[in-house]
């Protein structure tokens, strides 16, 4: 019968198209010209009108059996091309994973930054409190109401950079300065704050020293002062030697000579042993085998009437810490220049 013959052509016609195919488009075309209005298989079903009502049904049947056939063999090639597709999607475009990849260059703190930091981690875990002052500072807190006289060393164009104030009104030869330490900040902190107080105070300090091994203009310290009532120097022993072992290690001897400082009566001060030698001697010590780390002692009472509180009530304590030193010992440095340096060689290692 011709319908049938046509029927089975339609479908190896099919079969073989769909066979040969290999993209979506490909298959969409042949989806269209088989299955579509105007389709070969619609084609053919609307031709059934002419035959009998008996062999319509007949006729229809495996005409649409074939349909179906077409129709799964479509769905089927088109998994198959997804599934080529993805696989060679996979291969062109992997990752290789072994390659080596681009380090991004993250910044670091500076080494003096992060001591200072390790420096007031350990006094917070005291309990202390952290304040800042000013770095343009008056001789008054600098040093006169730090109980040093005119007359002091320290005082001098040599060892001060002073300023001239421009829109302060008649002020004296010297009476602005770089702060050439923290400790006024224990006035300024006492003046505003009635005890207990536990502070610390870590910051930038000038001094006009031409730079070498040991010395420049600029440099850290931190400052820190503890006043109550019945404060002893043996507080102020423990809570040092607490420092030390928590921040160089519990091995390490530490010793307090005494000492004179204008704000601290009695005043000392504190000597760690030298890390290379532990104490024997070595160049990085200049043979003694002790390093000066910080001075402190116990507030002088000049200080208190100063900011108006009885001395007879309470005491203190005071300290402070040079920490580009500290740095410099921690590290084994043999110029503290290296520090400002900025050479990204010296300062990545930290
Ligand atoms: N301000 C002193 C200096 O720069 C260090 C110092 C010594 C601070 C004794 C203190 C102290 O608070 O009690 O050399």
């Amino acid at each position: 019968m011709k319908y049938l013959e046509e029927l089975k052509a339609i479908e190896e016609e099919a079969r073989a198209a769909i066979d040969k195919s290999g993209t979506q488009e490909e298959l969409n075309r042949i989806r269209i010209g088989f299955l579509g209005k105007k389709g070969k298989i619609t084609g053919i079903l609307k031709s059934l009108r002419e035959f009998s009502v008996e062999d319509r049904p007949i006729l229809g049947s495996k005409a649409n059996k074939v349909r179906i056939e077409i129709e799964h063999l479509l769905t089927k090639k088109q998994e198959t091309i997804e599934k080529e597709d993805i696989a060679s999607k996979l291969k062109t475009e992997a990752i290789d994973i072994t390659l080596p990849g681009k380090n991004p260059c993250l910044g670091r703190k500076h080494l003096i930054t992060q001591t200072m930091e390790e420096i007031i981690d350990v006094f917070i875990g005291m309990g202390y409190s952290v304040v800042e002052g000013p770095e343009i500072e008056f001789a008054y807190y600098n040093f006169d109401a730090l109980n040093t006289p005119e007359t002091h060393p320290s005082r001098a164009y040599s060892d001060t950079f002073y300023i001239e104030a421009g829109d302060i009104p008649h002020p004296s030869p010297k009476e602005i300065l770089m702060r050439t330490q923290t400790s006024p900040v224990q006035i300024r902190e006492m003046e505003k704050k009635r005890p207990p107080l536990f502070v610390i105070a870590p910051g930038r300090v000038y001094r006009p020293d031409t730079p070498d091994a040991t010395h420049t203009p600029m440099f850290h310290q931190v400052e820190g002062f503890a006043v109550d009532k019945g404060i002893t120097f043996a507080d102020l022993k423990g809570t040092l030697e607490t420092f030390t072992h928590i921040f160089f290690g519990n091995e390490r001897g530490v010793k307090f000579l005494p000492h004179f400082f204008p704000f601290t009566e009695p005043s000392a001060e504190v000597m760690i042993d030298c890390g290379l030698c532990l104490g024997k001697g070595c160049n990085a010590c200049r043979g003694q085998g002790w390093l000066e780390i910080l001075g402190c002692g116990m507030i002088d009472p000049k200080l208190f009437e100063e900011v108006g509180y009885d001395p007879e009530r309470v005491t203190g304590f005071a300290f402070g810490l040079g920490v580009d030193r500290i740095a410099k010992l921690r590290h084994n440095l043999t110029d503290m220049r290296v520090l400002f340096d900025n050479d990204l060689r010296f300062l990545e290692q930290f």
